[in-house]
């Protein structure tokens, strides 16, 4: 049986697409067969990180009942599969979130993984990706700000009786006020499984069309990424 991961956080640019992104290609190298796809249809990116921007096909054609999901995989130099999803401003009026979660949740036996970006907060969008997965894998930082939010993606999560894998804590050290890692997991009962640090090798990676883990392998924030993906299997 396949395992659908949905990667949410309560916030906007928690960094969602990065840890989706290197998290799948991470699980694939270790010899997982994983399926990365963006759920983030309104506001889609993973096509720009991954060099796809061209594609003329993506998730939403999928959505309108065109074509099955199986023809839309993009396979990155990594080895990595991904469905893309590219939309237009018209794109945007004819979602069907209904069948967003029928399409994600098709994918469950295509592969040992499939990993879902989603959109930031809780809303039908995020939803849709939610209740077609088993588990939910919450991204956060400490700041006072965020914790807020997170504890909302976690209680909605929980009442979807989702597995909850934990909290991945991603861009750590650089705001002003910070919990430290016992007092987030105090106030928001889940275990940090990651704490990934905020390192300019993710951007050249972006640049480079790559996932850091593909690109920068070495690369400490690589191997927070690595020992994240071996929890999750
Ligand atoms: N560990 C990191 N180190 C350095 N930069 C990072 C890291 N994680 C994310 N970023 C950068 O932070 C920004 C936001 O990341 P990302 O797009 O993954 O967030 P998101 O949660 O998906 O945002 P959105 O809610 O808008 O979809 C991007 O510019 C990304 O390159
Ligand atoms: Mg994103």
């Amino acid at each position: 049986m396949g395992r659908i991961i949905s990667v949410l956080s309560g916030k906007g640019g928690i960094g969602k697409t990065v840890s989706a992104i290197n998290i799948a290609c991470a699980l694939n190298s270790l010899g997982k067969h994983t399926l990365l796809v963006d759920g983030n249809v309104s506001a889609p990116t993973i096509h720009i990180h991954l060099g796809a921007k061209d594609i003329e096909l993506s998730l939403k054609d999928a959505l309108n009942g065109n074509i099955h999901f199986s023809n839309l995989i993009h396979t990155h130099a990594s080895g990595l599969q991904v469905i893309p999803a590219k939309t237009s401003a018209s794109d945007l009026k004819n979602l069907d979130f209904n069948k967003l979660k029928e399409v994600i949740s098709d994918m469950k036996n295509f592969s040992d993984f499939v990993i879902v970006d989603t959109c930031a907060g809780i809303n039908d969008e995020s939803l849709a990706c939610l209740e077609a997965s088993d588990e939910a894998l919450i991204i956060t930082n400490l700041e006072e700000a965020t914790i807020d939010a997170t504890r909302k993606i976690i209680e909605t999560s929980l009442e979807l009786k989702k597995d909850m894998r934990g909290l991945v804590v991603n861009k750590s050290g650089i705001w002003c006020h910070e919990l430290n890692e016992r007092e987030a997991m105090n106030v928001l009962e889940q275990p940090v499984i990651a704490n990934i640090p905020f390192d300019r090798k993710v951007h050249k990676s972006n640049l480079l069309n790559h996932p850091v883990v593909y690109s920068h392998p070495h690369s400490k924030v690589s191997k927070e990424f690595f020992n994240l993906a071996s929890k999750l299997l």
